[in-house]
């Protein structure tokens, strides 16, 4: 918090905390993604271009204090920050699921994610309005808990209209290593304005695995059978 207090000086906090997730968020996709990235560079050096240096220091020791923090031990980091700095946007609902409230709804469906894993070799979680990821990361720590995978057994598509959520729940989720993709999307709507695939996703081939996956499914309700159910829906 005092990191990024620091560099509001003349800007509003708000600016602030979306210019760092954003930065964050471009830095973490840029690494492995090269599918557009020369845009994306650009997009980072124009909101870096709006600090100095020692600003621009400050939101790398902040955000190599994010990756301490998830690191020790996985939480909701960046949602409770945007919630202590008092950011959320009552117009949108911003109102973050406390981590432990997460994580006891996390236990609630991991039996149902345990027989997807069963059936499927992986469970796909679907979260609408993602806010920072609160849920994810909690079904991530609740099924390493009971000795699965979320790295390798687990895809999560992920959805929420605004931009600083979408940077904040994928800035979570490549730190976990989590194959997952999150849509800036208006889920009432269904339009969509941009997709971000996480490093897991990318590197683990998840794009050719679910067009395998649903082609199988399709192939299998053509043939009168009914596909096994490997979607698990988070409720807000
Ligand atoms: C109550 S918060 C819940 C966030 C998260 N699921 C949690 O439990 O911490 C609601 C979220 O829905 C998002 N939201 C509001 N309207 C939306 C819409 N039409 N489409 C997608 N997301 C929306 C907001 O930006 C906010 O992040």
């Amino acid at each position: 918090m005092k990191l990024l207090q620091a560099n509001a000086g003349a800007k509003r906090m708000t600016e602030v905390f979306d210019d760092f997730v954003e930065m964050s968020a471009l830095a973490f996709r840029n690494a492995v993604d090269l599918r557009g990235r020369d845009e994306r560079e650009e997009q980072y050096l124009r909101t870096a271009g709006r600090y100095d240096r020692e600003e621009l220091d400050r939101f790398g020791h902040a955000l190599a204090l994010v990756v301490k923090a998830m690191g020790a031990e996985p939480c909701d980091v960046l949602g409770r920050l945007y919630m202590e700095l008092a950011l959320g946007n009552d117009r949108l609902g911003q109102f973050f699921t406390p981590y432990d409230v997460a994580r006891l709804m996390a236990g609630m469906h991991i039996e149902t994610l345990a027989d997807s894993v069963r059936t499927c070799g992986f469970a796909r979680l679907y979260e609408p309005t993602c806010g920072a990821a609160a849920f994810i990361v909690a079904v991530s720590q609740e099924m390493q808990s009971t000795g699965l995978n979320p790295q390798t057994q687990l895809h999560v598509t992920a959805e929420d209209i605004a931009p600083q959520a979408v940077h904040m729940a994928y800035v979570h989720l490549s730190l976990l290593h989590i194959p997952a993709v999150v849509h800036r999307r208006n889920t009432l709507t269904l339009e969509t304005f941009d997709s971000w695939p996480t490093p897991a996703h990318v590197l683990g081939g998840w794009g050719w695995k679910l067009r395998w996956t649903d082609a199988v499914r399709e192939l299998q309700t053509l043939l009168g059978a009914t596909p096994p159910q490997c979607t698990a829906q988070a409720r807000s």
